[in-house]
């Protein structure tokens, strides 16, 4: 940090806005491979939250990509900032108040806690959407597996770049397995009892 640079205390602390607002906040990271399932059980569980009178926001990588971060690419190097920049935005929302949904493949490690290590403790969850390369590779729902086998998508993740399963993610959710319903139950079930949003009535 620049020593020029002076840090301003917030006059509305987190703790304030979590009171004003009724329940708490933190990032909800979704990390997985593309087509696992990140974007759809992000977006579900913002819907749910919002029914719950819960203040959210979902981050997306492929969105966030055409602005904010329009000038990164898929190297390692790009991936991290990319990351970075998110988690930085992310811890925003959460002084802010409110949950942020961050749906990007943050396919390493090291990113990975680096954001958590961002945070206060207790405010990066991190939620494993497990799905089988195999899998992903049937869904294709950008027909992108399809382009990367074929060479014409460099660093693909899962195809010719790497994807670093989490080691003690809070939650892991398996996208072969379980309806959409059923992980948005288990993300906010996870969420109840800790208090942190309200139980639905
Ligand atoms: S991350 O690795 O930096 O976290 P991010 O989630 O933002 O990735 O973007 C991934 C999305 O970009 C994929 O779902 C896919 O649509 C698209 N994409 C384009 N090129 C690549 C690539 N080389 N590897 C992975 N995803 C890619």
């Amino acid at each position: 940090m620049k020593p020029s640079i002076v840090w301003h205390e917030a006059a509305v602390s987190k703790e304030d806005r979590r009171q004003i607002n009724g329940h708490g906040s933190a990032v909800l990271w979704f990390t997985g491979l593309s087509g696992s399932g990140k974007s759809t059980l992000a977006n579900a569980t913002d819907r749910y939250l919002s029914r719950l009178g819960v203040n959210s926001c979902v981050l997306d990588g492929d969105n966030i990509r055409h602005g904010l971060n329009r000038d990164l690419g898929f190297t390692e190097a790009d991936r991290k900032e990319n990351i970075r920049r998110i988690g930085e935005v992310a811890k925003l929302f959460v002084n802010s108040g409110q949950f942020a949904l961050t749906a990007l493949i943050s396919p390493y490690r090291k990113d990975r806690e680096a954001v958590r290590r961002m945070l206060d403790e207790g405010d990066f969850i991190e939620i494993y959407v497990k799905c089988s390369l195999d899998e992903c590779k049937r869904r294709d729902p950008k027909g992108l597996y399809q382009r990367a086998m074929r060479g014409e998508i460099p660093q693909f993740t899962g195809i010719s770049a790497p994807y670093e399963e989490p080691v003690s993610p809070e939650l892991v959710l398996d996208s072969e397995r379980w309806s959409v319903e059923d992980s948005v139950d288990r993300i906010l079930e996870w969420l109840q009892e800790r208090n942190l949003i309200p139980r639905g009535g």
